[in-house]
């Protein structure tokens, strides 16, 4: 069992359920594709004659495939949950894509299967991965940032009418939907605490559908780190992806998530003792206390180079891999997703003007 690859099938062959076919199939020693599950059965077939496996239309018939162990599901967000329930009963072991949930019904659902089926659910924040995210991680870790005060996320889709599924809040879409969960994710990475506070406004500013195109969300940390996260269809000039504000310097990337822009004191460098005076200042130019500092400035390439796209997909099967093969803890903990969607049922609540479904 633990050196043969691990059977799986997808349940939901569109845009992203592609991407899974491509990236579980690039190590033949890790994956096996047994089964292709589409209501289109053109888009079932033509995985399963290009990777092997059964095609299937119906998900009961898909389930009861014994030799798949794995069930990858991508269908659309609002079937998430309860395709979920129904694979874990049939016995699978399931990768479920983002937003794990929609409704506040999604999240009890989801809560009492992450109870019921220890070990056996893992949720799909592949965005984890991006290496940007992780330099930036092990920067901050490095301490070179020294506090971190305030992090700002913020991803910026091409300033579009976009007019799928997902611009639509009875099929569970709108950007909090989309993107949200994997700022969220992030987020929560960042801050490393429970979430105090929770502040948001959404808008629908382009798209023709009735969802958020424009989402802005500030969350502030037990730790008082405060996250800033926003997510838009709306921007035509747009600014960083992410930066970081430390008491010792800044860290900032851009969207296309490339180089590193670092700007932070001298490690050998303390402060010296200072207070703040009450005297009148004499005239004098500097009078705030800035005398020169230590900078120093760095432009880092982002590590590895790679199609960032492809990379957290790769990441995530192989870290899967790991983890049902040789025991190694998933690192996407549910505790984090669920705590994603969460957050995610407060900012609807915090924006009553959006029909959003129970
Ligand atoms: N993690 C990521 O990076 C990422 C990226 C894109 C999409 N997603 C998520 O993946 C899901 C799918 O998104 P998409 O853009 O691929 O959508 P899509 O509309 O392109 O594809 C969905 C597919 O599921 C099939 N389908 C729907 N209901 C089904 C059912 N009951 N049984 C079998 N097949 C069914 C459809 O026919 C379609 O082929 C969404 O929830 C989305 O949020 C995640």
């Amino acid at each position: 069992m633990k050196n043969t690859p691990i059977a799986f099938g997808i349940c939901g062959l569109g845009r992203i359920g592609a991407q899974h076919c491509e990236h579980f199939t690039e190590h033949a020693d890790r994956y096996k594709a047994v089964a292709f599950c589409d209501l289109d059965a053109a888009r079932a077939e033509g995985p399963a004659q290009q990777y092997g496996g059964t095609p299937y239309t119906d998900f009961a018939q898909f389930l009861a495939n014994d030799e798949m162990e794995l069930v990858i599901i991508a269908t659309r967000s609002l079937d998430h949950a309860a395709n979920a329930e129904q694979a874990l009963a049939a016995g699978k072991t399931v990768l479920l894509e983002k937003p794990i949930g929609v409704t506040a019904q999604d999240r009890q659902t989801l809560l009492r299967l992450n109870r019921e089926y220890p070990g056996k659910l893992f949720f799909c924040h592949n965005h984890r991965f991006e290496p940007a995210f992780a330099n930036t991680q092990a920067i901050i870790a490095e301490g070179l940032l020294g506090n971190v005060q305030v992090v700002k996320i913020h991803k910026y889709h091409d300033f579009s009418r976009r007019n799928d599924w997902q611009m639509r809040l009875d099929c569970g879409g709108g950007q909090l939907s989309v993107w949200g969960p994997h700022l969220l994710d992030q987020a929560i990475q960042y801050i490393g605490a429970p979430i105090r506070d929770v502040w948001s406004y959404l808008r629908r500013v382009l798209t023709p559908g009735d969802a958020d195109d424009h989402v802005r969300i500030l969350l502030t940390g037990e730790n008082d780190i405060v996250a800033e996260l926003e997510i838009s269809n709306a921007v035509a000039l747009t600014g960083p992806y992410c930066t970081v504000y430390g008491d010792r310097g800044t860290l900032m990337y851009n969207q296309e998530q490339t180089e590193l822009h670092l700007k932070y004191l001298d490690p050998e460098f303390n402060w010296p003792a200072a207070t703040a005076s009450g005297d009148t200042p004499a005239l004098a130019r500097d009078t705030y206390g800035q005398a020169e500092l230590p900078w120093i400035e760095e432009t880092r390439a982002v590590e590895p180079s790679v199609n960032m796209w492809a990379f957290v997909e790769q990441e995530i099967a192989r870290h899967l891999h790991n983890t049902l093969r040789n025991g190694v803890p998933f690192p996407v903990k549910n505790e984090d997703a669920l705590e994603v969607v969460r957050l995610t049922e407060i900012v609807k609540q915090q924006n009553p003007q959006f029909n959003w479904i129970d």
